[in-house]
């Protein structure tokens, strides 16, 4: 119905104009739908970012959720988080905007973020259960439609394009792009997947400060684990990988 060029994301669809978040509403069905089902709303209320951050999602940006089934064990999940910035990112960059990707999830336009992904797996034992993909794409806000303290640092296609985006289109570009990763992922050596990242980040090489919920660790940003993890080389020259946290670059 909406001229979908997939075959498994978006096959089914449930639209709300409001959720509390489309990943909340997306695991509480995950378990009786079939892989590709797409949870989409026009308004989060409790829109979720990382690390229990808020995610502000008022009218005219992408909320979604995609619930996939790849039967992967849990330690692999994060590299659904990795081809997920991939396609939001390929699909900004064909629309003429220089997009890259900062560690781990954040797609930005000249520094500043249009877009996030929250990955939240179930799993049993190592395998998952399900893996709930949620994207968060800042589309045809204004920035003032963003509230100020959320403000700094973010920016829309819209502002960054300087013209409304059709958001059908969008998505129809995105969920192939996402499709096509997915089977990327499937059939090829993770490595492939990671260099096409690899090429799209601008994180590598830079001195950084990751937050984790325990420590912080500061040093420069050298590669990344086939697991997604970050590597730092820290002032002692050791090196330390982090799966999970809050990068901050030290010269933007
Ligand atoms: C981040 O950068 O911290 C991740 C933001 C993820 C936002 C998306 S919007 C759709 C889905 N539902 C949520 O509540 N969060 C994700």
């Amino acid at each position: 119905q909406m001229g979908l060029k997939t075959t498994l994301l978006g096959k089914k669809i449930h639209y709300f104009e409001e959720v509390t978040s489309t990943n909340n509403t997306a695991k509480e069905i995950a378990a009786s739908e079939e892989e590709g089902t797409l949870v989409i709303a026009e308004v989060q209320k409790g829109g979720r970012g990382r690390m229990g951050r808020e995610w502000v999602s008022p009218h005219g940006g992408i909320w979604m959720s995609v619930i996939l089934k790849p039967g992967i064990p849990l330690r692999h999940a994060s590299r659904l988080t990795l081809i997920a910035g991939l396609a939001v990112a390929n699909v900004i960059r064909n629309m003429g905007l220089d997009a890259s990707i900062k560690w781990p999830n954040d797609v930005r336009i000249n520094g500043k973020k249009v877009c996030g992904i929250l990955t939240e797996a179930k799993a049993e034992v190592d395998r998952v259960d399900y893996v709930v993909l949620g994207i968060g794409i800042n589309v045809n806000m204004d920035l003032k439609d963003i509230p100020e303290s959320f403000r700094a640092g973010s920016t829309t296609l819209k502002v960054e394009l300087g013209r409304h985006i059709k958001r059908v289109s969008f998505l129809q570009d995105l969920l192939f792009e996402l499709e096509q990763q997915y089977i990327n992922f499937k059939i090829r050596p993770f490595s492939h997947i990671l260099n096409e990242w690899l090429a799209l980040s601008d994180t590598i090489g830079r001195e950084v400060k990751v937050t984790t919920p325990s420590r912080i660790i500061e040093g420069k940003a050298v590669g990344i684990t086939p697991d997604g993890a970050l590597v730092i080389k820290k002032a002692d020259d050791t090196k330390e990988e982090i799966i999970a946290g809050r990068c901050i670059y030290a010269r933007p």
